[in-house]
């Protein structure tokens, strides 16, 4: 891309004109070095592209040049404080124990024992610090009084939003039985295919919220459209989608075609599309352009860049980096064994030397790894049925 640029001596990223997260040109921000995702309204936004070839660079995760004289691979101590951060948020949490989604109607590439469970924990913890100890970004202003987590894993988000609203109803659907028992009172969880005809009375939620159904659904602007019509009119939507690729702005990782990073996710993206279910829906605009497909108002899309370990000099993306390496680390191999071995048919052998191979380099400080989280949220018209 014409506007690369190597990295000043002092501080990063760069301040000058820079890419979107996902390679599109945006104007110079007077600014400089800024934590803030960007925020797009849609949809006047410009078209992004869907599969960037030579990605994006790094405009919100600080760092340091010097700090490249270390190793380049987190530390014991650095691992050793990952695993009591993520200890610390089980101090007040109790996870079931191993179990296995046995659903009817649809495919899931999750394992939902204790390891992937753990992850998504630690996902919650570093998202919720993302959106600015919020649990949702989108500006409701009024009493919630009945919200619906879809695809809510191990119920953690719903679990916090009772707690936080005890005046309102959190509903948590999922295919897995992994949700604990003992939760708020304001809060249930169901055990619901969201790929189905919803069942719920239409207009009748104040919330709907989705995070990290990556390679889950078939039709996305059918879900979209399912969420549109269980909201109240001025409800609000929200969904937090993944993006698969890791990047790194070090020429040597950015601008070798045969990288991990890049073997990774395009082997990925091939088995979700085998599976019908593609992992691409953080990509580009295509959630935002969806969701104002499926009639919402008032699109804001928004693009973290988030870091894979403690290499951002900043306290804050420090932290998230730290515990979005530990996501990663309890992720990796689960996100891998059935999507390669099922549905792309490689030994076990080799799913796991490819595992390790990744998890090498999403250690490597060095190379200062990142990836994209977009969050979209938007409103049903005052004025809908
Ligand atoms: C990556 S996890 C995310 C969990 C949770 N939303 C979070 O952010 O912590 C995806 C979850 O979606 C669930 N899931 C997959 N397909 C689903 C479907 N068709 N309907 C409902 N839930 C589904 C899985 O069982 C899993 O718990």
């Amino acid at each position: 891309m014409s506007s690369r640029h190597s990295h000043p001596k002092s501080k990063s990223p760069s301040p000058t004109a820079a890419p979107s997260p996902d390679g599109a040109q945006r104007p110079p921000t007077s600014q400089g070095v800024s934590n803030n995702p960007e925020t797009v309204p849609s949809p006047a936004a410009a078209e992004q592209p869907q599969d960037p070839a030579d990605g994006p660079i790094n405009t919100q995760i600080p760092f340091d040049e010097e700090d490249d004289a270390d190793s380049g691979i987190e530390d014991e101590e650095s691992l050793r404080s990952t695993s009591s951060l993520a200890e610390s948020i089980f101090d007040y949490r109790n996870i079931h124990g191993r179990t296995f989604q046995n659903s009817k109607t649809t495919e899931y590439w999750g394992p939902n024992d204790d390891r992937q469970n753990t992850g998504l924990d630690i996902a919650h913890h570093f998202i919720t610090m993302l959106k600015g100890d919020r649990l949702f970004e989108a500006p409701i202003d009024r009493a919630l009084s009945k919200v619906l987590d879809v695809g809510t894993g191990t119920g953690i988000w719903a679990i916090d939003m009772a707690d936080t609203y005890p005046a309102a109803r959190v509903i948590g659907t999922d295919i897995s039985p992994i949700q604990p028992v003992w939760v708020p009172p304001n809060c249930e969880f169901h055990i619901d295919d969201a790929q189905l005809e919803w069942t719920y009375a239409p207009a009748s939620f104040d919330f709907v919220h989705i995070r990290a159904l990556y390679g889950s659904v078939g039709d996305w602007g059918r879900l979209y459209a399912q969420a549109y019509k269980a909201l109240r009119p001025g409800g609000w939507l929200e969904d937090l989608e993944f993006n698969i690729t890791l990047h790194s702005d070090t020429p040597s990782v950015r601008d070798d075609p045969g990288h991990i990073f890049k073997r990774w996710s395009q082997i990925f993206f091939e088995a979700t599309d085998r599976l019908g279910k593609t992992l691409r829906i953080g990509m580009g605009s295509t959630m935002r352009d969806l969701i104002a497909e499926a009639g919402f108002i008032d699109v804001v899309e928004k693009k973290y860049q988030v870091p894979s370990g403690g290499w951002s000099s900043d306290p804050r993306m420090k932290i998230i980096g730290r515990y979005n390496l530990a996501f990663l680390e309890e992720s990796l191999e689960g996100f891998a064994l059935f999507l390669l071995q099922e549905i792309m048919g490689w030994s076990y052998i080799q799913v796991n030397m490819f595992v390790m191979e990744m998890r090498n380099e999403i250690r490597n400080s060095k190379i200062r790894p990142y990836y994209i989280l977009t969050n979209v949220y938007a409103q049903k018209p005052n004025t809908a049925e």
